[in-house]
């Protein structure tokens, strides 16, 4: 059989392969006395809150599982402008919200929707890798600009200027980011808004971990700048519901009927019974619930990050939102007589019981002596693995 190109071009999300060559390894190791512990997982340990459960099984009861409108619910789009002024402190029009099967959807919606064939979008590297293939997918080019520690792993206004070619359609950043936890100062994000504008580009911000952020200096978001900036949001991780599949997309007016079209025929609508349950969402008691988890991820980043650094697996910027700690393990392979960060991930998952993520996924630049650890975790599995790793690397 024959295969598409774009199809072809697609690269495997590694965070997949190495995540079931983890679960192999504790299925062999189920019985002994040092469970895997998993911090490869990007996703929250936390379900969805009681309101939110209550009211998909109110929805699915009722019988209220018919499609809805393509844009979403308007309840729904309505409860998410609120949440932006409440929480943010800006307007947005519940109008320019599109609902869509999570931020996976809003970025293939959005990509399709601006990206003409041979296109190129400037994205940092080391970044999130589904992001490019949805470039790919619309036949655009993504290109990876290298970042630095001191640049937080995102792009700049100055390294933006100096990739911009007459082939570049745009940027596509998140912020925070992963596999890094960093974000953009705002200023920065300003002003590369504003270079991107000049040339009459594009500025796709993907803000699925803003809602995780633990620093006053960049818990904001990238739409209070104009209306020209494209947010994609999600419900997957503030709101832990990876698995219910619903996210959205805030755009300027003008492309709001152009995502329409392609979303009645791509996808009809988001899941109905997630939409309905997404509304308990922003009740007080959900909001509360948010809220102390968003503090316990906080707590587990305080811990844990000082003990990867102990144990010099370095982590050269202090995480600022999301779950993830980006850690350089040039020393630690050094000491386990390993080459690379894939090598490293595997030793570690079969050593330690600890599965992590090797940063080949991510990017080119430095992704060999990178891996990513996802501190969504208990913190007593956090603690056991921190003690584990400390054990081998002493
Ligand atoms: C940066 C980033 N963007 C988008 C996604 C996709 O999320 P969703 O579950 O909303 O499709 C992820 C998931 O891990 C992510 O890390």
């Amino acid at each position: 059989m024959r295969f598409a190109r774009r199809a072809e071009r697609i690269e495997p999300f590694y965070v997949m392969e190495v995540g079931k060559a983890a679960a192999q390894l504790a299925r062999e190791h189920a019985h002994g006395d040092r469970p895997m512990v998993f911090l490869n997982i990007g996703e929250p340990d936390f379900s969805a809150p009681p309101l939110v459960q209550e009211a998909a099984a109110r929805a699915v009861r009722d019988g209220r599982t018919q499609y809805t409108h393509a844009l979403g619910l308007d309840d729904l789009r309505e409860r998410i402008a609120n949440w932006y002024a409440e929480r943010f402190g800006i307007h947005v029009p519940a109008r320019r919200i599109v609902v869509t099967a999570g931020a996976s959807a809003a970025l293939q919606l959005a990509c399709l929707a601006l990206i003409e064939s041979g296109d190129e979008i400037l994205m940092p590297d080391p970044s999130y890798p589904c992001n490019r293939q949805f470039v790919s997918v619309a036949e655009g080019r993504a290109v990876l600009v290298p970042t630095t520690a001191a640049e937080r792993y995102q792009l700049s206004a100055a390294k933006v200027e100096e990739h911009w070619t007459d082939a570049t359609r745009g940027v596509l950043l998140a912020s925070p980011s992963n596999p890094t936890g960093t974000s953009i100062h705002p200023d920065e994000l300003r002003r590369i808004h504003a270079r991107v504008q000049d040339r009459g580009g594009i500025t796709l911000l993907d803000e699925i971990y803003l809602g995780l952020s633990y620093d006053e200096t960049f818990g904001h978001t990238g739409l209070a700048i104009d209306e020209n900036v494209i947010s994609i949001n999600s419900f997957s991780k503030y709101f832990s519901m990876t698995g219910w599949r619903l996210g959205w997309i805030v755009a300027p007016d003008a492309l709001v009927p152009v995502l329409e079209r392609l979303a009645q025929n791509l996808f009809i609508c988001p899941s109905t019974v997630a939409q309905h349950a997404a509304l308990a969402c922003f009740e007080a008691e959900s909001i509360a619930e948010y809220e102390r988890r968003r503090l316990e991820f906080r707590a587990r980043r305080d811990m844990f990050i000082p003990a990867l650094n102990d144990m010099g697996l370095r982590v050269p910027v202090m995480p600022d939102g999301a779950f993830y700690a980006w850690a350089d393990c040039t020393q630690a392979c050094e000491k386990l007589g390993v080459q690379g960060s894939w090598d490293f991930a595997f030793e570690v998952m079969k050593r330690a019981h600890v599965a992590v993520t090797p940063g080949r996924d991510f990017g080119h630049a430095q992704t060999s002596r990178f891996v990513r650890f996802s501190t969504a975790n208990s913190m007593a599995h956090l603690q056991e693995a921190a003690s584990r790793l400390a054990g081998l690397l002493h």
